[in-house]
């Protein structure tokens, strides 16, 4: 049976944006082709990878196994919503200080991830960071700049 499509408004990065989306578009596949919003990657499509990483009321959440439908009146916060080319935001800022990355697919459920983190706890641990970003997977093995990048994040959160 063919789904059908429904008007939603959601509020993504402090702007509301009133769509018509299938019934079951998932929140990945509404930011990237309705919004033209590309900080969330699809990786895996079954919530295992981390990729696809946004921050949903400040909490990370997995925008490819989530409904469109199911997150209206909620808040949602994206790569391109912590910052901008010409101000990063600060876990953006020590991901680039550290080159953070390889090929960098991995790299927006990084930072949402950890901003996520710092959300609630401004001063984690490092094996908070460590369990934080464990089922976040980067296929490149970039780990150590990772972890590098996220411990000065936190450094400069402080
Ligand atoms: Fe969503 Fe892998 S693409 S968790």
């Amino acid at each position: 049976m063919a789904a059908s499509v429904q008007q939603i408004t959601l509020r993504v990065n402090r702007q509301e944006h009133h769509l018509t989306v299938r019934s079951d578009a998932s929140l990945l596949a509404v930011l990237r082709n309705d919004l033209a919003l590309n900080g969330a990657k699809y990786g895996c499509g079954l919530g295992e990878c981390g990729a696809c990483t946004v921050l949903i009321d400040g909490v990370a959440a997995r925008a490819c196994v989530i409904p469109a439908s199911g997150i209206v009146g909620r808040s949602v916060t994206t790569l391109e919503g912590l910052g901008t080319l010409e101000a990063p935001g600060l876990v953006q800022q020590a991901f680039i200080e550290k080159q953070g990355a390889q090929c960098g697919y991995c790299l927006n459920g990084m930072i949402v991830t950890l901003q996520a983190l710092l959300n609630r706890n401004p001063h984690p641990s490092e094996a908070e960071i460590r369990r934080e970003l464990k089922h976040n997977l980067c296929r490149c093995g970039a780990h150590i700049e990772i972890l590098e990048a996220a411990r000065c994040a936190v450094e400069m959160h402080q």
